[in-house]
Order: C-alpha cells, then sequence, then structure tokens
C-alpha cells in the first residue's frame, strides 16, 4: 500500500537521546578497519585468542544435549549453574559470594547502564577517576549525573582525594586492573584504603574488573570485592577471557541492589541469551580459563613487550608513557603544547591510529595523551607504527 499526502515526520527525540554522544573510538575504529593501517587504536581482544573450536564443541554439546532448554527465554537473572560457578570464584580471601547476588548480563557494558539507570538521577554526583573508561562515561551521562573527576597519579586513584569530593555521591566507578585506558594498576595498599573511605563516606564503590585476570605475570591482584561485600559492586566479562561476540557479562552486588538491577534488566531485555550462557558454563566449569588465559597473558605480554621497547628506542625524551603488568593498553603523555588529536590527523595520512586521549576525560581533558592498543597489531607492525608515530612527535617537539 502506498500511502499519498504523507507530511515528512518532524522527530523530536527525548531530552534523553539528545543527550547521547557517539563513541569516539566506534567512529574511528570505522576508519582504522582497512587491512593497511597499523591501528594501535582498537580496544578489541586479539582473535587469535578466541577458542573457537572449545566453543564449536560447546555449542555442539549443549544444544544435543539440553537444546530444549538452552533455545527457550529464561530467568532474567540468568543460568543459575554459572552464577554458582561465578559466585564461588569471587569467593576469595573469606569473603563469600552468593550465586543470588550475580546478574548475569549481555556484556558488562550493559552492567554500567543498568547501574546508571538505578542509582543515577538528573544532576546526581558520580565519581569517575581521571581519565575514565568511555563507555562508561557514556553509559552514566544519558542519566544526566554531574561527573566528578577523582584525582589520580601515576599508581592511579588517589584515596585521599576522596574525603574533598565524595559527599553526596551516588557511586564511585573505579578501574583497578590495568586500567582502560591508562594500563595502571591499583596496589593493594590503596585498594584497601579505596574500601574503607568509600565505607566510612557510604559511597557506593563500582569495581570494573574486565583486565583482572590478564596478568603478564600471572598473579592476579585482590579483589576489593572480597574485602567488603557489601559495599562494593563488582562487574566482569567473559569478553576479555574468552570471547566479546558472545556478550557475556555479569554483575555482582549486595542484595537490595542486585534486585533493582533485575528490574531494570527485566524491562530492558528480558534476560541474556540462555544458549550462550549454558554454552560458557560447559567451557568454564571444568578448568578450561586456567589453561586458555596463560596463552593470552603470554601473547599480550610479549607485544606489549614490544611496543615498550620499539617506544624506548625512537620516542624523544620528552614523552611520557605507563609500562603496564597486565592488560591491553598504553598511555602516552606528550608535552604540554601538544595535541593528540592534530598528532591523529597526521598518523592516520601515513596510515597509523590511535586514540586520542580527551574523549576518556569526564571534565578538563588533557589533550596532550593518547591511548595505544598493542594487542591486535603483530611485533613487525608494532615496530613500524611506532617509528612513524616516533618521527611525527619528533618533529612537534
Ligand atoms: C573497562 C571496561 N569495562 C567494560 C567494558 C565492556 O565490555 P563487555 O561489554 O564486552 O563486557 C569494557 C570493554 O572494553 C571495558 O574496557
Amino acid at each position: 500500500m502506498k500511502i499519498e499526502n504523507q507530511n515528512p515526520l518532524q522527530w523530536q527525540f527525548s531530552d534523553r537521546a539528545n543527550k547521547m554522544q557517539p563513541s569516539f573510538i566506534r567512529e574511528i575504529l570505522k576508519i582504522t578497519q582497512q587491512p593497511e593501517v597499523i591501528s594501535f587504536a582498537g580496544g578489541l581482544p586479539s582473535p587469535a585468542t578466541f577458542p573457537v573450536d572449545t566453543m564449536k564443541a560447546a555449542f555442539d554439546h549443549v544444544l544435543s544435549t539440553t537444546g530444549k532448554v538452552a533455545l527457550q527465554y529464561g530467568p532474567t537473572d540468568g543460568y543459575m549453574p554459572l552464577r554458582e560457578w561465578i559466585a564461588d570464584s569471587l569467593s576469595t580471601n573469606g569473603a563469600k559470594i552468593v550465586p543470588e547476588q550475580v546478574l548475569m548480563t549481555s556484556g558488562s557494558q550493559q552492567a554500567l547502564d543498568l547501574l546508571g539507570k538505578v542509582l543515577i538521577d538528573e544532576g546526581s554526583k558520580v565519581l569517575v577517576e581521571t581519565p575514565s573508561y568511555l563507555g562508561a562515561l557514556q553509559a552514566f551521562s544519558v542519566y544526566g549525573p554531574n561527573m566528578v573527576s577523582v584525582e589520580t597519579d601515576e599508581h592511579g586513584l588517589v584515596p585521599q582525594s576522596l574525603d574533598k569530593v565524595a559527599e553526596g555521591a551516588r557511586l564511585l566507578y573505579a578501574l583497578p586492573n590495568f586500567q582502560n585506558p591508562t594500563g595502571r594498576s591499583l596496589s593493594v595498599e590503596r585498594r584497601q584504603q579505596l574500601v574503607e573511605t568509600c565505607a566510612r563516606l557510604g559511597v557506593p564503590l563500582i569495581e570494573d574488573d574486565p583486565y583482572g585476570a590478564l596478568s603478564y605475570k600471572g598473579e592476579p591482584m585482590p579483589k576489593m570485592v572480597a574485602m567488603n561485600p557489601d559495599g562494593v559492586i563488582y562487574m566482569g566479562s567473559f569478553s576479555k577471557v574468552l570471547t566479546p561476540g558472545i556478550r557475556l557479562g555479569y554483575v555482582v552486588a549486595p542484595l537490595p541492589l542486585v534486585r533493582r538491577l533485575e528490574l531494570a534488566k527485566q524491562a530492558a531485555d528480558l534476560h541474556t541469551a540462555q544458549l550462550t550462557q549454558m554454552v560458557v558454563h560447559h567451557v568454564v566449569k571444568d578448568g578450561f580459563l586456567d589453561r586458555h588465559i596463560p596463552e593470552i597473558r603470554t601473547l599480550y605480554g610479549n607485544q606489549c613487550q614490544v611496543m615498550l621497547d620499539a617506544m624506548e628506542q625512537h620516542f624523544p625524551k620528552e614523552v611520557q608513557w605507563t609500562k603496564p603488568e597486565g592488560g591491553m593498553f598504553i598511555w602516552v603523555t606528550l608535552p604540554k603544547h601538544m595535541n593528540a588529536m592534530e598528532l591523529l590527523d597526521e598518523a592516520l595520512k601515513q596510515k597509523v591510529a590511535f586514540v586520542p586521549g580527551a574523549p576518556f576525560y569526564a571534565n578538563d581533558p588533557a589533550t596532550n595523551t593518547l591511548r595505544l592498543s598493542f594487542v591486535t597489531v603483530p611485533p613487525e607492525r608494532i615496530r613500524t607504527g611506532i617509528e612513524i608515530l616516533a618521527k611525527l612527535i619528533a618533529a612537534k617537539i
């Protein structure tokens, strides 16, 4: 049927929709997907680590043994055996996490959105690190918070600085392990101080931890949720240890909060796919990750070292950078007068890409910073890309 005399629609978007910002990284990725570009821009894990055969066998097993359950609707809070496995793996150092505290989500990105929905009102004070994960800033900003940046130094978030800014805050969003974007980690002492300070000030502490297992030396740091399960909200993900394509993450929270998050999730998508949860449970239950994660650590650790060595050799002495002991990112600080956005324009002309640091700041962006990821680029191309960047930087000093 063709409708005649139709007026073109005048869309009136909600105030909320009008506040939505495109993710700068997703925009850059569109450019950098051309194969000739050496891209240090992505935050994607290396596809070389995806256990395709293991996943294939697990899908086959689940579909052939419990296919009718796997293909049915499932409970909003998630597949119980997987929630039990997660609760067990987080019950360390004497802490007891129960499966009822675990809500399965469609990637941990969904947990950020649900937390925003449940904890943030227009104008609520929300504390974030300086800089912080861009995807969290994007998820929270939809709910109109007053985002306050908490002081960080070369060792990450400074717990003592919280007293000045925390009054009335709805939450503190922290990334203690190999932070995205800086690659920094918090010391055990700072973790304890942070947990204690948040408990004293009555501020819920979100511990976002997709990279914790990717310590190159294989020594995971203690989790803040185990230090105070009543005050810490933990977020985990299978994206960086298994595969991001299955979109499976989780949030672990005190019971009153997890119930609210469950209601928010019900409205958002009813539940996360039962099939993928059952497959992932089948894969992880007998210790697959204990064998698989060391392979990821070795690959990333080696490529990180290649990049650090190349930077040491070629970057001008005025440039500083972090030396991560795990995860996927190195953070670079250029001399103050330099602008990473302008550098990106020139680098793209020479087919090298990275992410300028400014979008990772909730306030007062440091425009002389940038993020490099080394995980998807082979060593030879890492060296070539760093040499090109070094020349471009040197020409501006
Ligand atoms: C710090 C951090 N949190 C959360 C996410 C979201 O991950 P996913 O939704 O794949 O679990 C990412 C993705 O890169 C991240 O870096």
